[in-house]
């Protein structure tokens, strides 16, 4: 029987979101669906929203950001989802595939007693999805929702941009903080150690300034140059975030960053031994959010998008279309919604902090267990950045 499936994208643009759409797109063509393309997010099923007919050849899959934009827009704490339900109505939508991360999966199941939803992740942050169960050994393939599409592209970016400014921190002997997004999670942080980093600060672990200054200075003195990622958020030994903007989005989070510089002042400030020239920092921003997927994220994205859609030829509501490793390959997988995402006690959608296990807390560094995470993703760690061996002599 033919359906007709709205799709829409939510939340901060990946990479990979394209390749999700297109998989979305080309299983839609096959089984003859009819597929209506909202247009900025939840904006797009608001009364003067837009939507558009979507097609395979109208999506290129290797082309980042989303071809039907995206927004943050919340249609519960706004008090629109009636006025959403009605248009979908109108619309005669039968089904709804929302992409996005915990905020736009959530708004999403409210509509799910009136259209068959099925939802894909996407969100650069990974932290859509639940740790594998706690204990000294990690079982990867307990892991739900292994990757949220979009993540292994924008990490990857952040692995090559730590590996890249290595070459300018040697160059004048500089202390460069790289600041990678990621919210409250710190997944893509972590990922910096495939870029070698020296350092990596993550939201999930207390900030000690006094302890930060030893370790730099030792390792400045040491080496003569210090790459130092640095998550967006980071929280004092207090608990209090070091950086906090006033700018809230529809779904009442803050804006974050600039934890780069604060740190980077902070540094200076300590260490008035070291030239007060070599502390640098570098916010990474939308650089890693953009651009081509990596073929890894995109053959995923591509492969959940299209089971979403057979999750619909099925039946089955409030779905998500997971990307799981098994012992044969990371593949895509269908779970109910509520295995996928935990709510806490405030109504609010827990969201999945980097596993602890995986970062290592004594040397600010991944853990072997972490490394044994992006080896799926990466392959093996490369090779130590290593200096020249030149013998300087003195004049
Ligand atoms: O939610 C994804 C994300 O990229 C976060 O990592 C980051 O904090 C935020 O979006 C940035 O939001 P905006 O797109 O509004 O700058």
């Amino acid at each position: 029987m033919s359906k007709r499936i709205g799709v829409l994208t939510g939340g901060g643009d990946t990479s990979a979101l394209n390749a999700t759409l297109k998989g979305v797109a080309l299983r839609a063509e096959e089984l003859g669906y009819e597929l209506i393309g909202f247009m900025q997010g939840w904006a797009g099923v608001l009364t003067g929203g837009s939507y558009c007919r979507l097609s395979p050849d109208l999506i290129d899959s290797d082309r980042g950001g989303t071809v039907l934009q995206s927004s943050r827009t919340n249609l519960r704490s706004s008090n629109k989802l009636g006025e959403a339900i009605q248009n979908l109505k109108k619309l005669k939508i039968d089904a709804l595939i929302p992409i996005g991360g915990d905020d736009t999966l959530s708004v999403g199941s409210a509509l799910s007693e009136h259209f068959t939803t099925t939802f894909v992740t996407k969100t650069i942050d990974n932290d859509v999805g639940i740790n594998c169960p706690e204990g000294s050994t990690v079982d990867y393939t307990q892991i739900v929702n292994y990757f949220c599409p979009g993540f292994p592209s924008a990490a990857n970016l952040v692995a090559k941009y730590s590996r890249d400014v290595q070459t300018t921190a040697y160059s004048h002997n500089r202390i460069i903080f790289v600041e990678a997004m990621g919210r409250y999670a710190g997944w893509l942080t972590l990922s910096a150690a495939y870029g070698n980093a020296d350092l990596i600060l993550i939201p999930e672990m207390p900030y000690d300034p006094d302890k930060m200054a030893e370790i730099i200075e030792a390792k400045y003195i040491d080496q003569g140059h210090l790459v130092v990622a640095v998550s967006e958020v980071i929280s004092d030994t207090d608990g209090n975030l070091i950086t906090e903007s006033a700018e809230l989005d529809s779904f009442g989070h803050a804006r974050p960053g600039g934890c780069s510089e604060v740190i980077a002042e902070q540094m200076k400030t300590r260490l008035p031994n070291l030239p007060s020239t070599a502390f640098r920092h570098q916010i990474l921003a939308y650089m890693q959010r953009c651009g081509s997927p990596i073929q890894i994220d995109r053959d995923m994205a591509i492969k959940a998008g299209k089971l979403a859609v057979s999750a619909i030829q099925n039946g089955q509501v409030n779905h998500v279309a997971t990307i799981m490793r098994t012992d044969e390959g990371i593949i895509p997988k269908l779970l109910p919604l509520e295995v996928v995402l935990k709510w806490g006690e405030d109504g609010h959608v827990i969201r999945r902090s980097l596993d602890a296990r995986f970062y290592d807390a004594e040397n600010f560094s991944i853990s072997p267990a972490g490394v044994g995470y992006f080896r799926a993703i990466f392959g093996d760690p490369p090779k130590a950045y290593t200096s020249p061996s030149l013998k300087i002599l003195t004049i």
